[in-house]
């Protein structure tokens, strides 16, 4: 009877495990989202010399669906919490970019991109 019990108990502990055990490194996500900021970097870079704050918007957006898309899969190792954070401070300064460019405000649109590659760098010296 006793026996029945610690298997059910064991049986219980494997399924709350499960997600953490079969989460794994998305490595070839993690590359095709890396290439994409590598491009929207200089599509926001170019379109924001040319004060087209409708084009600079958009590909700000896209930054930050592939940093939500990130935060959503597991890192290569090292804290998740970590990992989560940065990219939701990705998005937060995707935002705040994309206002500014409502305000056409261009030097408050690259002073979040400056923090774009602040965290970039962050990033890659925590999770590279
Ligand atoms: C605008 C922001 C960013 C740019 C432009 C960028 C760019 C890149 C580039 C060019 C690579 C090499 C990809 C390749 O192999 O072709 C890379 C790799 C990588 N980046 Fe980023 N990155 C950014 C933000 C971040 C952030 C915020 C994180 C983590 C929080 C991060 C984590 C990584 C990791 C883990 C790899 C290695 C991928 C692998 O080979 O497994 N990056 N990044």
């Amino acid at each position: 009877m006793k026996k029945r019990f610690y298997v059910f108990v064991a049986l219980i502990v494997l399924l709350l495990a499960a997600p953490q055990l079969f989460a794994q490194y998305n490595r070839d996500l993690v590359v095709s989202v890396m290439r994409d900021n590598v491009r929207l970097l200089g599509e926001i870079n170019k379109a924001l010399q040319a004060e087209d704050f409708y084009a600079t918007a958009l590909s700000l957006m896209e930054l930050a669906g592939g940093s939500r898309t990130l935060q959503q899969t597991p890192p290569p190792g090292g804290s998740r919490a970590e990992w989560n954070r940065i990219h939701g401070e990705m998005i937060d300064a995707a935002f705040r970019a994309v206002g500014a460019c409502g305000a056409k405000d261009a030097a408050a649109v690259q002073a979040e991109v400056a923090n774009l590659i602040a965290l970039r760098n962050e990033g890659h010296s925590k999770f590279r």
